[in-house]
């Protein structure tokens, strides 16, 4: 026994910069991480999105110039989302040969394609959000029916096959991965189902599969300019449950995703470590724009440090068990990490 009776001194491990970094048990690579990226049809400018400081709707050009830089960066991916110039009730730009999203996703290819010749290492994956309300006039991620009521409600099977079509659409214009995010039931089944008829069979599977009806999208809306009349409680889940959320990774998984989603993440790091705990396939997180924007408000402000905050939250994500996190700094903190 030491004549100060400590036997135990965590704060030796803690003492200097080299220590730290020695027993640090998690890190962030930009490899692991996946930049969302927006690309508007008929702009010829980039647009500011003012809800989230730093980002923007790219013109098709820029959207090249974004990937590029992403790609030098050795991030891991990209999520592409498209704003249509014209939107109607079954969203039918989301299975254009020639709609924005499928044009984003062959310029991203192309942007992608070139760095790696240049540099000879791999570029990011090419992601594109596979669901309707970016592209419905009336912002619901699926074709409304009339339900028991009366009031409009969102047919579960007739979307499956809207989005079967779009990410048929989306395999052709060369995605790597499509991601459902639409939480309709047998989503990753019919999509999957699809891409094999089609011969995309090596085409992969994001699902959004845990995602929860969360103010912290607020943000986004701007970013896609949504026409969203309602709320999406109906599909999307409650924030109170947590097995749900378990089971909605389990029935994907069985369904054939080839990794499963958590979103938001920043309020529900305990579903994410439960799905990483069960699942044997990659696990993705989704740091959303409300959560991009609260730090950059803050941070404004001179409340908090921009940098700290950015890093902590994105580590807490990868220490909660994400393998793969899309979050809107990841070109930032990738430069950082060098
Ligand atoms: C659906 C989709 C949304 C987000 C990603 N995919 C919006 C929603 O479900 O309401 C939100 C992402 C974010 O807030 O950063 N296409």
């Amino acid at each position: 026994m030491s004549t100060s009776g400590i036997v135990h001194r965590p704060r030796r491990l803690r003492a200097t910069p080299r220590m730290r970094r020695l027993v640090a048990e998690h890190r962030l690579h930009a490899a692991d991480l996946v930049l969302p990226l927006f690309v508007k049809e008929g702009i010829a400018a980039p647009v500011p999105i003012s809800s989230m400081p730093g980002q923007v709707q790219h013109s098709e050009d820029t959207l090249h110039d974004a990937v590029t830089a992403a790609a030098r960066a050795g991030l891991g991916g990209v999520m592409l989302f498209g704003i249509p110039a014209v939107r109607d009730a079954r969203g039918t730009q989301a299975e254009a040969p020639d709609g924005i999203l499928q044009r984003g996703i062959r310029i991203a290819r192309e942007a992608v394609a070139a760095v790696e010749s240049e540099t000879g290492r791999p570029g990011p994956v090419v992601m594109a959000d596979t669901c309707l309300d970016e592209f419905t006039d009336h912002g619901h991620c699926g074709v409304l029916t009339d339900g028991p009521d009366g009031t409009a409600v969102v047919d579960n099977d007739a979307t499956l096959e809207r989005y079967a079509t779009m990410a048929v659409a989306q395999a052709r214009a060369g995605a790597d991965v499509v991601s459902p995010s639409g939480m309709m039931d047998g989503q990753v089944a019919a999509i999957r189902d699809a891409l094999d008829d089609a011969g995309f069979e090596h085409v992969s599977i994001l699902a959004y599969s845990a995602k929860y009806a969360s103010p912290f999208y607020g943000p986004f809306r701007e970013a896609v300019d949504s026409a969203l009349q309602g709320d999406r409680r109906t599909y999307q889940m409650d924030a109170a449950n947590a097995r749900e959320g378990l089971r909605e990774a389990d029935l994907d998984l069985a369904e054939g995703a080839d990794m499963v989603m958590v979103k938001p993440a920043g309020s529900y790091l305990d579903v994410l470590r439960g799905v990483a705990d069960r699942s044997d396939v990659p696990v993705a997180a989704y740091q959303v724009s409300g959560e991009y924007a609260m730090i950059e408000a803050a941070a404004a402000n001179g409340w908090i440090d921009r940098r700290a905050s950015v890093l902590e939250s994105v580590l807490g994500i990868r220490r909660a068990g994400a393998d793969v996190i899309l979050t809107y700094w990841a070109l930032e903190i990738a430069s950082w990490l060098e």
